[in-house]
C-alpha cells in the first residue's frame, strides 16, 4: 500500500514564528507515526488579494493553482495559524480564498476540500492559544466542504511550551497533540 501523505501548512511568514514552530512539532509527530510529511511555508506561494476582477482578467494565479494540485496529491492537511484579532490572518483566509476558486476539469466544486481530512492548530503568546482563531478557521473550511477532524491543538503561552530540546513539555499540550495526530492520520487513512 502507499504511504498516508500528509500536507502541513504554517499560516504565518514571520520568521521565527510560533505557528511554524508547531507546524515543525506537530509534522515530526506525524512522521514518526508512520505519514509521509511534506511541510511547506506560503513564502513559497506568493498570492495577491482576492480580487474577482483580477480573477476575471488573468484567472486563478499560478501559486493558488499550485497549492491546490499540493493539496490533492495529500490524503491528509493541517494548517496551523496565528490569531490576529480573534481571527485568521489574511493570509490564511486569502489563500483558502483563491484555492477555493481553482476548477479542474471533472471535479465538482470544493471536491479538493471534500476529499481529504483537515486538521488545524495554533499557537499564541497568551492564555486561549489561539482558539478564536481555530473557530474562525473551522467555519471557513467548512464553508468549502472540508472534513475538519474534531481534535484540535490550541497552544497557549506558546513561547514557554518547550523543552531545552524543542519539545512540547506541558503534559495537555502533549496528550493534545497525540490526540490530533492519532485523529488525522485515522482520517486521512480512510481518504486513501
Ligand atoms: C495584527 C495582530 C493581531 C493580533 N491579535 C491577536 C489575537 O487576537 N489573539 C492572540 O492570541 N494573539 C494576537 N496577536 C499576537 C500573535 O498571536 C503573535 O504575534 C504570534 O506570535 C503570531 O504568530 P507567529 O508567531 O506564528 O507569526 C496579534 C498579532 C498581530 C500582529
Amino acid at each position: 500500500m502507499s504511504a498516508l501523505k500528509i500536507l502541513v501548512i504554517p499560516g504565518s511568514l514571520r520568521s521565527g514564528s510560533l505557528n511554524a514552530k508547531l507546524a515543525a512539532v506537530i509534522a515530526h509527530a506525524l512522521a514518526q507515526a508512520g505519514a509521509d510529511v511534506t511541510r511547506i511555508s506560503l513564502a513559497d506561494y506568493p498570492l495577491p488579494i482576492y480580487d474577482g476582477d483580477l480573477q476575471a482578467k488573468s484567472g486563478v494565479p499560478k501559486h493558488a493553482v499550485d497549492l491546490k494540485r499540493m493539496l490533492g496529491a495529500h490524503h491528509g492537511v493541517l494548517l496551523v495559524t496565528p490569531e490576529y484579532n480573534s481571527s485568521v490572518p489574511a493570509l490564511v483566509k486569502n489563500t483558502i480564498d483563491w484555492i477555493s476558486r481553482v476548477q479542474d476539469p471533472h471535479e465538482s466544486r470544493g471536491q479538493v476540500f471534500r476529499d481529504r481530512a483537515f486538521a488545524i492548530a495554533a499557537a499564541s503568546g497568551n492564555r486561549l492559544g489561539g482558539t478564536r482563531a481555530l473557530a474562525a478557521l473551522r467555519l471557513i473550511l467548512s464553508a468549502c466542504h472540508a472534513t475538519v477532524i474534531p481534535n484540535q491543538l490550541a497552544l497557549s503561552f506558546a513561547e514557554q511550551a518547550y523543552d531545552d530540546m524543542d519539545r512540547l513539555k506541558h503534559p495537555a499540550d502533549i496528550e493534545a497533540l497525540q490526540a490530533l495526530v492519532r485523529q488525522l492520520i485515522d482520517h486521512s487513512q480512510r481518504m486513501m
